[in-house]
Formats: C-alpha cells, structure tokens, sequence
C-alpha cells in the first residue's frame, strides 16, 4: 500500500475517534511514559504540541515540566524543517504556521534536538517489526530524527491499531526506538 493511501485511511480512522476517547487514550499513554525511568530521568525532551486527533500531549508536556524538564517544542520552518523553543508554560504558546501551538521563545536552532536525552514524536502509524514511522507527508521529523544521536530513546505516539505491519519506507525514512499506545509500550530497535 503506499503512503497516500494508508495516511488516508488512518486519518479517517482518527476522525472516528471521540474527545472522550482522546482524553481516555492521552491519559494511558501520559502514564505509561511517565512510569519510566528513562523518561523521568530526562532533563531535556523534545515533545510535541498536539493538534486534532493526534495523541494528545498537552497534559505530557505539562507534567514533564512540572517534574522539572526542559521540554522544546518544533516550530515549523517555512522549508518544513523543524526549528525548536523551550515551552516555559501553557501561557507561553501562539499559533504558527497551520495554526499549530508554537512556544514564542527564543528559537534554538534545528540542532537543538540533538542534545535531547528523550525524544517523543508524532506519526499516524509505527512498523512494529522495523520501527519505520508514518508521518503526515512533510518530511519534517525525518530531518529532526536524523539528528538524534544512537543511544537517545525516540518514541512514537500512537492511538491503538497504528502499530500495523508493512508501513512503507523510502531512504529517507526514520524509525523510532519506541512505540506507545493506550494499550502498550514497545521497544523496536
Ligand atoms: N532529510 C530530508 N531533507 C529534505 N527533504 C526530506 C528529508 N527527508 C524527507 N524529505 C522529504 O519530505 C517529503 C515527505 O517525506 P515523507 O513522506 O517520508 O513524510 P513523513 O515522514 O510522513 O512526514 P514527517 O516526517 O513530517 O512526519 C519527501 O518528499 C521527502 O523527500
Ligand atoms: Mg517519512
């Protein structure tokens, strides 16, 4: 199946899913990261800023601050690449390009993401035998995962039934470590 294709069907399965469920799903999938100890260890977490039916993370970026992480959120370049800012607080973000939540603070670079010790990305579905990850087609997080050195946990947010088999991969495609679900988190590489 190509990527169109699949983007399609799982966001159209996505659209089916309640503000209920969401909630239910960013719950599970907030304690399932917050139960490791690699994730509590962190000092600084690239995360993301949700929108739509994404996995939620507004309560994730909330609570690892609160913990005491730096947390950095993209902000998307106009060549689609993803800069990053310090999210200093939930009074701390305006719009940005799609309308998606920005941090307004100074912009650290596209290297920011290097120095992260846990990374936590998006994608619409994760190869559970390869860890190849499904984004929304602009090529954003495979540039920022290609910075993330060896060692650094990257881990997929996922709603159930978005780990699948075959997700299709070009070159260029990063994989992620992790997968979390509601249901489970799994290591992949
Ligand atoms: N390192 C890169 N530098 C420049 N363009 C890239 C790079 N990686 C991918 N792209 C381009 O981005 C476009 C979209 O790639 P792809 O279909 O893999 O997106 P995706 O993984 O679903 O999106 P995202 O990474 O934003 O979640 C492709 O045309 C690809 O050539
Ligand atoms: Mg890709």
């Amino acid at each position: 199946m190509d990527k169109m294709k699949l983007r399609r069907e799982l966001l159209a399965a996505r659209g089916f899913l309640s503000p209920e469920q969401l909630r239910v799903n960013a719950a599970k999938v907030r304690e399932t990261l917050l139960d490791q100890p690699w994730a509590q260890m962190a000092g600084l977490v690239a995360c993301y800023w949700s929108t739509g039916a994404e996995p939620e993370t507004h309560g994730l970026v909330f609570a690892l601050w609160k913990h005491g992480a730096t947390v950095i959120l993209p902000v998307l370049r106009e060549d689609d690449d993803l800069d990053w800012a310090v999210y200093d607080g939930p009074d701390t973000l305006a719009p940005g390009r799609f309308g998606i939540m920005e941090p307004v603070d100074t912009r650290r670079g596209v290297d920011a993401i290097r120095t992260a010790a846990l990374v936590i990305v998006p994608a619409l579905a994760v190869d559970r035998k390869s860890g190849v990850r499904l984004g929304r087609g602009g090529g954003s997080y495979d540039r920022a995962l290609a910075r993330v050195g060896p060692n650094v946990p990257t881990v997929a947010l996922l709603h159930d039934g978005e780990l699948i088999d075959d997700v299709p991969a070009e070159p260029h495609d990063q994989r992620v470590r992790w997968a979390v679900t509601p249901r489970e988190l799994t290591r992949l590489m």
